[in-house]
């Protein structure tokens, strides 16, 4: 099952041993990923862009160039939309960075704006044999941002241990055994209480003034009521109405929508129609991954028919407050690093529209405490 959705035994989500770099006649945007942040700091990434001519995007060939040319192109376009903050927000992508932007998307089956695929999922390398990794473009923020990313990224590797227990989990309900069904539920648990784990380290290398005030904005989507883009973005040459795009979330990563899905936990509402939404910003054998095992044998229904098993019954039970546990512990940080420091913003902060919205444009307390709230046994 893991397989056919393009996740992998080793990294899960993450496309395994992404590229670094484009073929030669794709060097305008190696150069401007490569060169990103210091060209946001200087205010010459737009120019740069402007000046740039239309690279054939047709000339990538296979699924891994079509991934690197894909977060290369989310990290340029959100970067030159970005640019000049809210007040100079651009209206328009010029079609040289549209056109290949919306095909490659397209291609993928993705939403061309800096989602979670195109930010984590294909943007790192290795640094040393010993598995390591560092973001390949990086917004500003230096190693703040690379930090950030690479943190969600271990996040995804440690949910990889969780995603064959569900697996093995399900056959073993298919096989009413008791016994391997439990043994998976055991290493689901331990698989979403070391995913908390690693999301802690998040406080080791991530400044909540740099992320706040730096990195976070260019993160931003376009459209929508308080956003300053309200209308969205026109993608020259692509099409002449504005299209609207929610920005990075990590409502857009497979594993806590997997787990939901195995373990049957439902949210309803609006909450559960953002994230039905954000399966569009999934690469779609992953989102396919999801409504399989919200189609799969219901380890819910098992573990409830089997009501006489305690041992069973207990290890569901423990799976579900451990996501309950993560989605509080994810509040604790978005205090710090969102709601905390929107507070203390000054008047010159120059992105009002994610002041206090998330990048995904909602009002995310409420968002947030009721997706905890509703992750529930009952
Ligand atoms: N979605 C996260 C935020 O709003 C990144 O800050």
């Amino acid at each position: 099952l893991l397989s056919n959705h393009h996740i992998s035994e080793s990294c899960g989500f993450l496309l395994p041993n992404p590229l670094v770099r484009l073929p030669e006649e794709f060097e305008a945007w190696n150069f401007l990923a490569e060169n990103l942040e210091d060209l946001l700091l200087k205010h010459e990434l737009r120019r740069r862009v402007d000046e740039m001519s239309l690279c054939d995007h047709r000339r990538l060939t296979g699924h891994r160039q079509q991934r690197l040319a894909y977060t290369f192109l989310c990290f340029i376009g959100n970067g030159y939309i970005w640019q000049e903050g809210d007040a100079c927000a651009a209206k328009v992508v010029p079609k040289q960075l549209a056109i290949p932007w919306c095909a490659v998307s397209e291609a993928l089956g993705l939403r061309p704006a800096a989602s979670h695929a195109g930010c984590v999922l294909s943007n790192y390398k290795l640094i040393n044999p010993n598995g390591n990794i560092t973001t390949l473009v990086r917004f500003p923020g230096g190693k703040h941002c690379d930090w950030f990313f690479m943190v969600t990224a271990q996040v995804e590797l440690t949910a990889v241990k969780g995603l064959k227990a569900i697996i093995t989990a399900m056959h073993g309900v298919v096989e009413d055994d008791i016994e391997v069904t439990t043994k998976a539920l055991r290493h689901l648990r331990e698989s979403i209480r070391e995913m908390k784990e690693v999301f802690s380290r998040m406080h080791d290398g991530l400044d909540a003034d740099v992320f706040y005030n730096t990195m976070r904005p260019f993160l931003s989507g376009w459209g929508g009521e308080g956003s300053a883009l309200p209308e969205g973005v026109i993608y020259e040459g692509v099409s002449s109405e504005p299209v609207q795009v929610t920005g990075g979330s990590a409502a857009q990563s497979s594993p806590i929508m997997a787990f939901d899905a195995a373990l049957g936990v439902q949210h309803g509402g609006k909450p559960s129609d953002f994230l039905a939404k954000m399966r569009q910003y999934m690469p779609p054998a992953h989102r396919d991954f999801i409504a399989a095992v919200e189609n799969g044998p219901s380890i819910r229904a098992y573990v409830k028919e089997r009501e006489e098993n305690a041992k069973l019954n207990a290890v569901y039970h423990d799976c579900v407050h451990a996501m309950k546990d993560f989605r509080s512990y994810h509040i604790q940080i978005v205090v710090k690093y969102v709601v905390v420091m929107s507070n203390r913003r000054k008047a010159s902060f120059s992105y009002e529209g994610v002041a206090e919205r998330g990048t995904g444009g909602q009002a995310f307390m409420p968002f947030l405490k009721s997706l905890r709230d509703s992750t529930s046994c009952e």
